[in-house]
Order: structure tokens, then C-alpha cells, then sequence
């Protein structure tokens, strides 16, 4: 593909039309434009463009039969891409639009095959983050957007993420600052008898059922590898670094404490110790790992900067990413992603990642680090 220059435009706030203009305008032009969400950073086209979707693919090297969301503003802009009004819909937008859930219904005349990958059905969300919504507005047309990643890659939850993956391939990224949530947003699945969750995220089955008293089955809590999963993306591999992953499970952090310090432990005494070992736990998780025969090195602060000094890993060393002080789903989710791709980057081969409790944003974070922990290369896109 022809390298084109990649243009950043920082957002200052507060947030004004005219620094989202020349996106809007491109957008509408059939160019493609990262820009942030609340959940990660996504790629986006003008969705009533085939073209410019197309391009999409190309830009992330991204399989074309995996489906993409369409993002609207508001939710009157969902009724020109789906069947018919559904009223299930309705009620779960009044609850939790606009936000991090996406809704599967029955697709319009007016969504192209590029983007449903020929399925009968639509992907559709209305994202909370003010600045995707004001872009979204301003180039005054559906926006079809995956992630912002180049296919095999974690989702980018910083705009630096993007321009590592999409340097050259794509002419504008607009930089907003990290995301809030940093993993995808929830899939839920209209289509059948009951409403499905495809892909977990912030919205739970639990937050579902309290607001709008609509029952739905998680798919993803129970699927087995035979099982064959009905969001297409779902089939590749997941953010599957190169390093092995391995799980730190335990009631509490310093049951988990333990587990890390036997695996290290058991590692060095199997002569592994000379492995580069990337850990991501809490602070607190970290401090109570009892394992001398490692230097701790810390990451420090998750900047930009870091690309610049990559070290060179002296044997024996554990290079560690503290997600909070505390142990918490939230703020562990949303650094999953950063830590994987640094860890990728500095050369780690064993990446020990600390199990949280399934609850709230645990289910979706623990979704991902088990895909993570899938074992091997990724098999395509995502
Ligand atoms: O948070 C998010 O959802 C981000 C931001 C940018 O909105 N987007 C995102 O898109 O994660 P993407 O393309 O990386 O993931 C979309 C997922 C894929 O697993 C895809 O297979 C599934 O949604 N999907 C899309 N359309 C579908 C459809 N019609 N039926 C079933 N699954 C669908
Ligand atoms: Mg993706």
C-alpha cells in the first residue's frame, strides 16, 4: 500500500467544533479517521461509503469476514440501518446509551455487504465519548469503525497505540488522551429467541438485568474451544502476545502473591531464570511476591516515551506494570492492553498477569487475558 502521511490532531478542551473540522470533512470525504472512544480507539469511515470501508480492511489488514459496527450520534440515526424499530432495543438504549454496548438487530437495505461481511445483520453504537460523538455529528453520516489496531495487535486504548500500528496507512488519528474503559464494548445479540452477549465488556448481563429487568445469556462465560461463536471476530485469536501468558489465579491478592512467587520460584529452579518476565499485577499484589532470584525493574510511568529507550533486558530481570495500587478490575482493564503491547515490545517471553474475580469489569477483563493466554501466534484478525 502506498504510504501516505499520518496526520495527529490533538484535542485541547475544552472541546470545539472547528478543532474536529478537517476530520469531520474527511470522514465524509470516504477518508478514514482513528479517533477515541470511551472504550478504545476506533477506525473509522463513512458507513454509506462501500469504498471507504472497504479501505478499512486494508488498513488493518483486517479479514473481510469480520464484521464491523456502525457508530451513530444519537439514537434516531440507528432506526435508517436496522429492519424494523425493536422495541427490546429501545429500552436497552434508554438505559444505556450512549455507552459502551453494542447492539446485533436485523439489517437495513442500506448497510452494505462490506460491512456486515454479507451477514443479514447490523452491529450498531452510539459511543459516550463526547469527542466521537461530536465528530460523529459533524460528518453527519453513520460511521463504521473497528478497532484501531492493525489486525493481530491489542486494541489501542492511547492514540500512540494507533500510530504505532497505522503509521502511514491512514491520514488522520486524533489524539484524545487514554480511554476510559480500555477493552471493547459489550456485544449484545438481538437476533434470536433471547438476547445474547457475543463479546463481555463494562455492560454486564448483571447491570442489564437491574435497569431494564431484560434477561440475557453470556455466551462467552461458557463457550468451550469446540464451540462455534456467532460474532464472527470471535473465531481469531485474540491479543495474543508473543511472550506466554501465564495466569495468576487466587481468592485474594496474596493467595495470587503466592501462586506468582511459586511460578518463579519453579522457574528459576527449573533453570529458566534467565526468561525476560513481564508481570502485571496490583502494587500491592507485587509487594508481597516472595522471589529473590529476580531484579525488580519497574516500567514507570506508560508514556510515549518509553518506545525511545526500549532497554536492552539483562538476564534476571522481571520488568513489572503496577495497573493501580490496589487490586480492581477497572483499572486493571484498562491497562491490559498497554501492558501486552510493551511487554511485546521490550521482548518479554513469559508474561505473568495477575486473575481477578468475574465481577463487574472482571468478566470482560478476564475475557481477554484468557484469549491472551491462548497460547500461541495470532491467526488472524481482529
Ligand atoms: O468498543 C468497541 O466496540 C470498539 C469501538 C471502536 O467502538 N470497536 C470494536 O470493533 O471493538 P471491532 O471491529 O474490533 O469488534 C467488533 C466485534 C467483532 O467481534 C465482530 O465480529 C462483531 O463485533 N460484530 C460486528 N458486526 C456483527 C454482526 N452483525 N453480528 C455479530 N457480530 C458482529
Ligand atoms: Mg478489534
Amino acid at each position: 500500500m502506498r504510504k501516505i502521511e499520518t496526520q495527529i490532531i490533538k484535542i485541547e478542551h475544552p472541546l470545539s467544533d472547528q478543532q474536529l473540522m478537517t476530520a469531520a470533512q474527511a470522514l465524509r470525504a470516504g477518508e478514514l479517521v482513528a479517533f477515541p472512544t470511551e472504550t478504545v480507539y476506533g477506525l473509522g469511515a463513512n458507513a454509506l461509503d462501500p469504498q471507504a470501508v472497504a479501505s478499512i480492511f486494508h488498513a488493518k489488514g483486517r479479514p473481510a469476514d469480520n464484521p464491523l459496527i456502525v457508530h451513530v450520534a444519537e439514537p434516531e440515526g440507528i432506526d435508517e440501518l436496522i429492519l424494523e424499530p425493536s422495541e427490546i432495543a429501545r429500552l436497552l438504549l434508554e438505559a444505556f446509551a450512549p455507552g459502551p454496548l453494542t447492539l446485533v438487530l436485523p439489517r437495513s437495505t442500506k448497510v452494505s455487504d462490506v460491512i456486515t461481511a454479507g451477514l443479514d445483520t447490523v452491529a450498531v453504537r452510539i459511543p459516550a465519548h463526547e469527542t466521537a460523538r461530536r465528530l460523529i455529528s459533524l460528518a453527519g453520516v453513520p460511521v463504521a469503525a473497528p478497532s484501531a489496531n492493525r489486525s493481530g495487535k491489542p486494541s489501542p486504548t492511547r492514540a500512540w497505540h494507533v500510530f504505532e500500528d497505522l503509521d502511514g496507512l491512514i491520514p488522520y488519528i486524533i489524539d484524545d488522551g487514554p480511554c476510559e474503559y480500555g477493552l471493547e464494548s459489550t456485544v449484545l445479540d438481538l437476533t434470536g429467541s433471547k438476547p445474547v452477549i457475543l463479546r463481555p465488556g463494562a455492560v454486564t448481563a448483571a447491570q442489564i438485568m437491574e435497569r431494564t429487568g431484560i434477561e440475557v445469556a453470556d455466551s462467552t462465560e461458557a463457550m468451550g474451544e469446540s464451540d462455534v461463536p456467532k460474532a464472527p471476530g470471535m473465531k481469531y485469536r485474540h491479543y495474543a502476545p508473543e511472550a506466554r501468558v501465564w495466569i495468576a489465579a487466587g481468592t485474594d491478592y496474596a493467595a495470587r502473591a503466592e501462586a506468582i512467587s511459586n511460578y518463579l520460584n519453579q522457574l528459576s529452579e527449573e533453570g529458566s531464570a534467565d526468561l525476560r518476565i513481564g508481570l502485571f499485577t496490583s502494587g500491592m499484589t507485587r509487594k508481597l511476591i516472595d522471589c529473590r532470584y529476580y531484579e525488580y525493574k519497574s516500567y514507570g510511568k506508560m508514556t510515549a516515551e518509553f518506545i525511545e529507550t526500549r532497554p536492552i533486558w539483562p538476564a534476571r530481570n522481571l520488568v513489572y506494570i503496577d495497573y493501580a495500587d490496589r487490586p480492581d478490575p477497572a483499572s486493571a482493564a484498562g491497562k491490559l492492553f498497554t501492558a501486552l503491547r510493551r511487554f511485546d515490545q521490550i521482548g518479554a517471553e513469559i508474561i505473568i498477569a495477575e486473575g481477578l474475580p468475574t465481577e463487574g469489569m472482571g468478566n470482560a477483563y478476564m475475557n481477554r487475558l484468557n484469549k491472551a493466554a491462548g497460547g500461541g501466534k495470532p491467526a488472524g484478525g481482529r
